[in-house]
């Protein structure tokens, strides 16, 4: 039988396990779901169990478990190393969601729930579609699952899993689905993602909450303070005023930038799904360079004083914000978070005591487009989608990328099917029943042009 018509004969099943997963809530930032995550990757385990692979264990970490799974059927031939996440991030808030997260709902071709896309949709075309090689005899290398349940706090665990299981981890190339493409007809591989640092800032100022009348206007209202410490971190062409902070930063060649400039990008579009009337951001770049190529610094969260029902008169004690610093290459986590932790307190005024408290963070990656595992992904994607795939970078993060490259040694190819619009974080995520499906005919194409391509 061919891979194709399996998949078709199969159609509704490879639906119905997807949303066993889904129905799980498998929350990793939330202690309160932390046995919804383990039976997520338990039921996961039994997934690639029945699909045909061997050796199928939940790795224990000082988290949660990661999901191995192997089946090597020649050591001679290439070796593929498969990761994808199994935890997702929180639903809230609920009340935004137009169906309950956890019950996946198809609508208008999609399916509607936390993780649809990210990751396990994604993720889960993988083990599908390693099933449908396994019963079509057509596994043309060998394969090995890694599954995370931790990339959504920061996958600190795995990196120590990684150190300690060089020789079973070895692969040739790590594929991983979990980025976007431009559109169903533009298909599209991200060759980059930006790294994070992620830091929680406290500004104190009188010891108790005071009365604002009594002392407004004669001490330090630390929210007041706290909004002028965030708004001098960008200066009127929005670029960001931490001293040093742009000073590893790879510009990009002048014919990289020809190549964004020519993917195909509508900003009218863009603007309209967003409802905004206009975009904002570093002078001098472009929508896709300011969310591809160029660092950011944004809050993620701000609080403090009062805000319950009715008003409250009161100058707060304290005020928190929770900031995200998005890195390209060469950036590193770890000097950016020093350098922001510098000029933070160094911009704090006198009346004010400041905190920062550094949180996860991730490295930025590019990853090869002149490999034969590149060239695979393209030749696969090309036979599915008719068309070439183009180029791109991605804005978000996957820390375990560059991590794989210091660790193993070993490249990545992010092979994804998701659009930016498909709500990933946001309330009502879906994955296009097509995008899922065209990633379980896809990867099949991989693997056979990546043991033909590693054969010449
Ligand atoms: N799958 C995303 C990352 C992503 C999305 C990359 C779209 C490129 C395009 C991943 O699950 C994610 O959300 N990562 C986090 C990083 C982590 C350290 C919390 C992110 O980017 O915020
Ligand atoms: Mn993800
Ligand atoms: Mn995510």
């Amino acid at each position: 039988m061919s891979t194709l018509s399996y998949i078709e004969s199969n159609r509704k099943r490879f639906l119905e396990e997807l949303f066993e997963l889904l129905r799980i809530p498998s929350i990793s930032a939330d202690s309160a779901f932390s046995g919804d995550v383990r039976a997520c990757a338990e039921r996961l385990a039994a997934f690639l169990t029945t699909a045909g692979a061997d050796n199928v264990v939940l790795e224990e970490t000082a988290g949660y478990p990661i999901v191995y799974g192997e089946k090597i059927i020649d050591p001679s031939l290439p070796t593929v190393l498969v990761y994808g996440h199994y935890d997702v991030q929180p639903s809230v808030p609920n009340e935004l969601w137009n169906t309950p997260p956890f019950e996946p709902t198809v609508i208008d071709g999609k399916i509607y729930a936390r993780g649809a896309c990210d990751d396990k949709g994604q993720m889960f075309m993988h083990v599908k579609a390693f099933e449908t090689m396994m019963q079509t005899q057509s596994l043309a290398c060998n394969i090995k699952f890694m599954i995370e349940g931790e990339e959504e706090v920061g996958s600190s665990n795995l990196g120590i899993y990684c150190k300690n299981n060089k020789e079973k981890l070895k692969a040739d190339v790590i594929l991983i689905s979990d980025t976007a493409m431009i559109a169903n007809d533009v298909p599209s591989i991200d060759c980059g993602l930006r790294g994070l640092s992620y830091v929680e800032v406290e500004v104190t100022g009188p010891r108790i909450d005071l009365h604002s009348g009594v002392y407004g206007g004669a001490v330090a209202n630390p929210i007041n303070v706290l909004c002028d410490m965030i708004s001098s971190m960008h200066d009127e062409n929005r670029h960001i005023t931490i001293p040093g902070f742009y000073d590893q930063v790879l510009e990009t060649s002048e014919s990289d930038r020809k190549a964004l400039a020519s993917i195909p990008f509508d900003l009218n579009e863009y603007k309209s799904h967003l409802d905004i009337d206009d975009v904002m951001g570093e002078k001098g770049f472009s929508t896709i360079e300011r969310t591809g190529i160029r660092p950011t610094l944004d809050v993620n969260g701000i609080w403090g004083g009062y805000i319950g029902e009715g008003a409250k008169t009161v100058l707060p004690s304290k005020a928190y914000a929770k900031i995200s610093m998005r890195l390209v290459p060469n950036q590193t986590s770890d000097a950016i978070t020093e350098l922001f932790q510098k000029h933070f307190e160094s911009i704090a005024p006198k009346g004010v005591r400041v905190k920062v408290t550094p949180h996860h963070g991730g490295e930025p990656a590019l990853t090869p487009t002149d490999s034969i595992a590149f060239r695979a992904a393209s030749a696969a994607m090309k036979e599915t989608f008719g068309k070439d795939p183009i180029p791109t970078r991605g804005g978000g993060s996957i820390p375990i990328v560059a991590l794989f490259e210091k660790e193993l040694e070993t490249k990545t190819v992010l092979m994804g099917f998701g659009l930016d619009s498909d709500a990933i974080h946001s309330p009502n995520e879906h994955y296009g029943v097509f995008n899922y499906f065209k990633g379980i005919e896809t990867i099949p194409q991989f693997f056979k042009h990546f043991a033909a391509l590693n054969n010449n």
